[in-house]
């Protein structure tokens, strides 16, 4: 069920960047379905989420462009005329961050740059809703984390998320482009890459748990995230994008709700009836970039925007295997 007027984004024209990943194509399909006239560029990025059927619901109802976000020409072109802009395209692999430095500063914090200036030059009066990562926060003292707790990313990933974060409210304050950001947890659902473990771990144990494979969890279990059914996240963007005292603010947007990654593949191996699970030491990859224990404060979003989640671990779990066990030949 809508949370907000059914006919709110009727006739509305938004522009995904990255709108054949995973959140992308997930918010794709909920805008077509409230009316909206949908464009989604994607550059098909190798190892990351782009598959041509997570728009399959929509496919003859959006436009598809296969346009890289650093094309200057191509961006002011597309920008043109939208009433919505989300900027989801990004470099998310943690392992070739940590391997190579580069594409994170060229797509992340250049490419968002290019996003920007291309909405100043053409489209000054687009929205802009850019989703950055728990990841910026890095390890964290206190918990739950607020939106006010100190930036410590790790990773250089976290880095370029939080630039990019930066850039975008330069443009609010000093161009007037309205902008927000929204900081995500660990997001898991159906429609995101299942080819490879190195990002979107919820999603990587759904698959071994679907091939009845041994899901290894690192160090002894404990580690505390806080996991957001996909379905929840759209609908806080979706919010988001409608509440006018949103922008120029960031907002956590996860559940609030630890939860060990124990009772994580606990949970999916019994709603899953498949898999078997073991704990296994942290490669020297992980363990550079592991924060510890996170999970967040969502008082502002849910004061703010009036959004909070609504799907059970249980029940996300459920519906992302079946998801993913109807339709595997696309995935895997
Ligand atoms: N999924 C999560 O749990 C999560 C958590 C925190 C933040 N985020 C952020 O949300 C955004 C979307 O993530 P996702 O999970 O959907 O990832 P994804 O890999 O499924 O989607 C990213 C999409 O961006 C596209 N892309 C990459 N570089 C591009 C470029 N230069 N030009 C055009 N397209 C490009 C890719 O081809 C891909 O389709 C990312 O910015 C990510 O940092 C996601």
């Amino acid at each position: 069920m809508t949370r907000f007027a059914s006919d709110a984004f009727a006739g509305k024209r938004a522009l995904i960047t990255g709108g054949l990943g995973f959140l992308g194509s997930n918010l794709a399909i909920r805008l077509v379905e409230l009316g909206a006239q949908v464009t989604i560029m994607d550059c098909m990025l190798p190892d990351h989420g782009a598959n041509l059927f997570n728009i399959e619901p929509v496919k003859d109802r959006v436009k598809v462009t296969f346009t890289d976000i650093r094309d200057a020409n191509l961006m002011g072109y597309l920008v043109r005329d939208q009433d919505y802009l989300f900027h989801l395209a990004g470099q998310v692999d943690h392992i070739v961050s940590l391997t190579d430095p580069y594409p994170d500063i060229d797509i992340n914090i250049r490419g968002t740059a290019t996003v920007m200036e291309a909405c100043r030059h053409h489209n000054p009066t687009v929205k802009v809703i850019y989703t950055g990562t728990r990841g910026e926060y890095g390890a964290q003292p206190h918990l739950p984390v607020d939106e006010d707790a100190p930036m410590m990313p790790k990773a250089l990933l976290d880095i370029s998320n939080l630039t990019a974060e930066q850039i975008i409210f330069m443009y609010h304050r000093v161009h007037h482009i309205s902008s927000m950001v929204l900081r995500l947890t660990n997001i898991y659902g159906p429609r995101a890459q299942m080819q490879h473990p190195r990002y979107g771990v919820v999603n990587w144990f759904v698959r071994l748990a679907i091939d009845n494979d041994e899901i290894k969890v690192f160090g002894d279990g404990t580690i505390l995230r806080d996991f957001l059914y996909v379905d929840d996240c759209i609908d806080a963007m979706l919010m988001a994008a409608l509440c006018d005292a949103a922008y120029g603010n960031v907002f956590n947007l996860a559940t609030g709700i630890p939860c060990s990654f124990r009772e994580l593949v606990e949970t999916l191996i019994a709603v899953s009836g498949s898999g078997r699970w073991t704990f296994a030491p942290f490669s020297p990859e992980r363990a550079a970039q592991e924060p510890g224990d996170f999970y967040a404060n969502i008082d502002k979003i849910r004061r703010v925007i009036g959004w909070e989640p609504r799907t059970a671990l249980r029940d996300g779990l459920a519906q992302t295997t079946a998801y993913y066990r109807a339709h595997k030949s696309r995935y895997w």
